[in-house]
């Protein structure tokens, strides 16, 4: 199988955790892509969606499933979304497609944070790179502070930030994380702690895994 055959797996399982009258939380990717088909398929009524992206909202819309603003919703059901890599421990490196910054803000936000992934997603330890949205004011400065880390050549975010990826060593992701957010003009990071993951579901070949924390 593909690995968007299992993110396609992946979806369609977690897609079965929504129930009517949920406030939704959509993350951003080919992952959620798969999810949002499989949400559209099941037509649920009285489903409230936030999106962390223009292309989620612009694809939910095409599906006819419903989303808001930010600003009309203060908390969530349930968030799903994908990711780059996944650890024993359930950290989490998010923020290939850039949307780390709101995608992390939604998962905060939500009772349940269900990361779908496909079976290439698994890691021993998480390694670089490490994405980060960056104010462009001082926008030097703070490269020069974080060290080892180098533009990405897409657009800005949403949200005016500047993307990058830091590429120096991990070690410890909880002392790294502790380090990016403490690092003035950085505005969010791509790493994502156990304590905000719920469940992760990896489809591997035609099955879906609930993976255990280890
Ligand atoms: C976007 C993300 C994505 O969830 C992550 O990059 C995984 O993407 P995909 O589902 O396309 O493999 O963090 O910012």
């Amino acid at each position: 199988m593909s690995a968007e055959q299992e993110k396609q797996v992946a979806a369609v399982a977690a897609a079965q955790l929504v129930e009517d009258g949920m406030t939704v939380g959509l993350g951003t990717g080919t992952t959620v892509a798969h999810l949002l088909d499989a949400l559209a398929a099941r037509g649920l009524t009285g489903i409230r969606c936030v999106s962390t992206s223009p292309a989620t909202e612009a694809r939910a819309r095409e599906l006819g499933i419903p989303t808001e603003d930010f600003g009309a919703v203060d908390a969530f059901d349930i968030a799903i979304d994908g990711a780059d890599q996944v650890a024993p421990d359930f950290w989490l490196v998010k923020g290939g497609g850039a949307a780390h910054t709101r995608e992390k803000v939604v998962a905060a936000s939500a009772e349940r944070f269900v990361v779908m992934i496909d079976s290439s997603k698994t890691v021993e330890a998480i390694t670089a790179p490490i994405p980060v949205e960056l104010l462009a004011y001082g926008l030097s400065a703070t490269l020069r502070r974080l060290g080892d880390t180098e533009l990405r050549d897409v657009p800005h975010s949403p949200d005016g930030g500047v993307i990058a990826d830091y590429r120096g060593e991990v070690g410890d992701p909880a002392a790294l994380a502790a380090r990016l957010s403490g690092t003035a003009g950085v505005v969010e990071h791509g790493l994502f702690p156990p304590a905000m993951v719920s469940a992760v579901v990896m489809g591997r070949g035609d099955e879906a895994v609930w993976l255990e924390r280890r």
